[in-house]
């Protein structure tokens, strides 16, 4: 369905056109400050379906609406508890969704018919730039097809999208390079439905309260499916033991290696001089490591080799969705 000549732009008068292409109903790729997201107004049923033609996603995976600030939040839930207020004042705009009963006018399409609908404010200035200009909510999911990774910047868009939507606005390489936290802010104790930059300890630290972050939450984030976030290269996780093991036999360059510890590194540069190994030391800061993640496996998709190995993370609070998006990724 390659029916676009999409548009590649930029800048203030960028801006300006995607406002426009959204106010006429198409969808437009824009930058967020977690990964590029494709955004159509989320009041206007028929343009919301137009991203999940774009995607092949299924029609029953809900969208997250963004909006320009918390004030136009009671339009679209249908109540805020204190708690949500809470949270915006501490979190938007940022990397952060939260879950409310929807309101009556939020079309189906953007819930994939759930009475709830997820929202969050997004802190990249040029989407609110777009958002304040359009001064309404846009369904936005990651602009990549379904299944793919999400695109962190503009040219993983068209790797995914070019031809199939109308436009995409570049603003740079996002700077979290991980998807927003979603939260449930409906209950007593809130709980984390997807891990993001936002973590546990940080939501507690911040809010003096317990928040929940249960292991297994699929039943409640319909699109959080097992296989996600996948690169075109096989992926597989091993231990540091394990991996380290691998390079010492490997005798091949058909294998990309991803290690981040300092033994790692250092059996993976004798590799290299020793067979011309590939591979890359990716930083051990779980912000940084993540900031990275989908741009080092973009690139090394282009590579076209059989598999790529990844070091496995810490397993600690502070890599949770690095962990979470690399055990999908390897599913
Ligand atoms: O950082 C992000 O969140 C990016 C940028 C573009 O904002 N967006 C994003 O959207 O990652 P998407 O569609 O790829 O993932 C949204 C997730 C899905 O797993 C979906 O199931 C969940 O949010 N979600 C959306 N609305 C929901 C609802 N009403 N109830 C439960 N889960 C919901
Ligand atoms: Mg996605």
């Amino acid at each position: 369905m390659n029916q676009y000549q999409t548009e590649n732009l930029e800048g203030e008068i960028g801006i300006q056109r995607a406002v426009e292409i959204l106010r006429n109903g198409d969808c437009v790729a824009l930058p967020t400050e977690t990964v590029y997201g494709l955004a159509a107004d989320a009041m206007n049923a028929d343009a919301v379906n137009k991203i999940f033609e774009a995607k092949g996603r299924p029609k029953n995976h809900p969208l997250i609406v963004h909006l320009p600030d918390v004030s136009h939040l009671p339009k679209w839930a249908k109540s805020v508890p204190d708690l949500a207020y809470r949270v915006a004042d501490s979190y938007w705009p940022g990397a952060l969704t939260m879950l409310f009963e929807k309101a009556d006018a939020v079309p189906d399409a953007v819930t994939g018919g759930l009475n709830t609908v997820a929202i969050r404010v997004p802190s990249h200035p040029t989407f609110l730039s777009v958002l304040k200009s359009f001064d309404g909510g846009l369904a936005a999911p990651s602009a990549n097809r379904y299944k793919q990774l999400s695109p962190t910047s503009a040219e993983h868009v068209l790797k995914g999208l070019d031809g199939r939507i109308a436009a995409v606005l570049d603003g740079g390489s996002s700077a979290l390079g991980l998807e927003s936290t979603i939260i449930d802010v409906m209950r007593e104790k809130p709980r984390i439905l997807r891990a993001g930059p936002v973590t546990q300890t940080h939501l507690q630290n911040t809010l003096n309260i317990e928040v929940l972050a249960p292991e297994i939450v699929a039943d409640v984030v319909p699109g959080n499916v097992k296989a996600h976030y996948q690169p075109d290269t096989p992926l597989q996780i091993y231990s540091s033991e394990t991996l380290q093991s691998r390079v010492i036999n490997q005798n091949k360059c058909n294998v990309f290696f991803v290690v981040w510890s300092d033994a790692l590194a250092d059996v993976c540069h004798e590799a290299h001089a020793r067979i011309g190994l590939n591979w890359i030391r990716m930083s051990a800061d779980p912000a940084r490591y993540g900031q990275a993640l989908y741009s080092t496996l973009y690139d090394i998709d282009k590579l076209g080799l059989s598999n790529v190995f990844i070091e496995q993370p810490p397993n600690t609070d502070a890599w949770r969705a690095i962990n979470d998006r690399l055990k999908r990724a390897s599913s």
